[in-house]
């Protein structure tokens, strides 16, 4: 692919905080964006050239869509891909669509993961409760019961310990397709993000360590401790075997037999916004420089961060956390505060 030259246009799928600020870094390299989303008011739409609003199903304005732009990229995993065929009609979509559906099918991301010789936690596709009572039996009785499709921030998901929680988690989950993991005790969350450029080259930001509070992410700290390289190397290796182009989040449980993937986000990922104050390329420019057929920028940061999200009225302290020393404050410009909303994250420097 050629580079694409200042001024083009990155059309965007997909309208909320990470649109946002793949638009604001895109304008920062004189590239123009596009957003393709359902609502006026979401974060990315104040922020770009031009969108179009219509739903997913809307082929013919999908096309159009497509018709305007470039390259055409997306920011949410859950795009339908027919919408995504629609949008692109021959032209470059990065990360391609491959990347999209081996991660929108836990069952079919994990099956890969594990093609790629990469460890995860056992897992089964699970489709009655018989099966269920099968699987969960051959995992020594205790499980995560997952919604193949469309689970995030932990939603679509089930912990089960004993034979109540399977009753409840079949009841509550049962009826569409699942997958059932082995319960992994960890001793703590790290993930990697890394990019993937149109000729192959692969930068890998640091390992960050994650906390999670009510199953979203409360806050990132980069550079982790521990970091022997395998978290970067093993990005690299889902990247090449994708042939993927952008930036990916990949996450992963620290076990004491060493990491296994959980999960992999074909996108920017909320654990790597603290690349936006460490003096290194962030991973909004990353992407945009890889899908626009760039050369990849630095990722070794310059300094030490600690991302904080901001959820739900968290984000009232607005005007406390913008007096912050080495306190950087990134709003998304969401009007309606709801609870486990997220509404902005604070980078804290050194
Ligand atoms: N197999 C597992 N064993 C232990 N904890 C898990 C397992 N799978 C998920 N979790 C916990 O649930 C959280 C959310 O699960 P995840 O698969 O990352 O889904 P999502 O982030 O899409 O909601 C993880 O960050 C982890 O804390
Ligand atoms: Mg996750």
């Amino acid at each position: 692919m050629t580079a694409l030259p200042p001024g083009s246009t990155i059309g965007i799928l997909g309208s909320g905080q990470l649109g946002r600020m793949l638009a604001l870094a895109a304008a920062r390299l004189g590239l123009r964006t596009h957003i393709y989303g359902t609502d006026i008011d979401d974060p990315a739409m104040q922020v770009a050239h031009a969108h179009t609003i219509s739903d997913w199903s809307d082929l013919r304005a999908l096309a159009r869509f497509g018709s305007e732009c470039d390259v055409i990229t997306y920011e949410w995993e859950s795009i339908p891909v027919a919408a995504v065929e629609a949008a692109a009609k021959g032209r470059t979509v990065a990360p391609n669509i491959r990347a999209l559906q081996t991660a929108q099918d836990r069952l079919i991301e994990k099956t890969f993961l594990r093609d790629t010789g990469l460890r995860t936690a056992d897992f089964a596709a699970v489709d009655s409760e018989q099966g269920l009572r099968d699987a969960l039996q051959s995992m020594g009785g205790r499980g995560v019961l997952k919604t193949r499709r469309g689970g995030y921030d932990g939603k679509g998901q089930a912990m089960i310990r004993s034979d109540d929680d399977l009753t409840a988690a079949w009841e509550r989950l049962g009826g569409v397709p699942l997958i059932l993991e082995s319960l992994i005790e960890f001793s703590r969350e790290v993930s990697v993000v890394a990019a993937r450029g149109a000729d192959g080259q692969v930068a890998a930001y640091p390992l960050t360590e994650n906390e999670h509070r009510h199953h979203i992410l409360h806050s990132s700290h980069a550079p982790a401790s521990g970091d022997d390289g395998s978290a970067g190397e093993a990005a690299r290796t889902i990247l090449d075997a994708l042939d993927y182009v952008g930036v990916m989040g990949v996450e992963f449980f620290d076990t004491p037999d060493g990491l296994l993937v959980n999960e992999i986000a074909p996108r920017v990922h909320n654990s790597g916004h603290w690349t936006q104050d460490a003096g290194c390329t962030d991973q909004f420019e990353q992407h945009i420089r890889a899908v626009a057929g760039w050369p990849l920028g630095s990722a070794a940061p310059k300094r030490a961060v600690v991302m904080t999200n901001l959820i739900g009225d968290d984000v009232d302290d607005w005007d406390t956390l913008a007096r912050g020393p080495n306190t950087h404050l990134h709003l998304y410009g969401k009007a309606d505060i709801r609870p486990g909303r997220k509404m902005g994250h604070v980078n804290r420097v050194g």
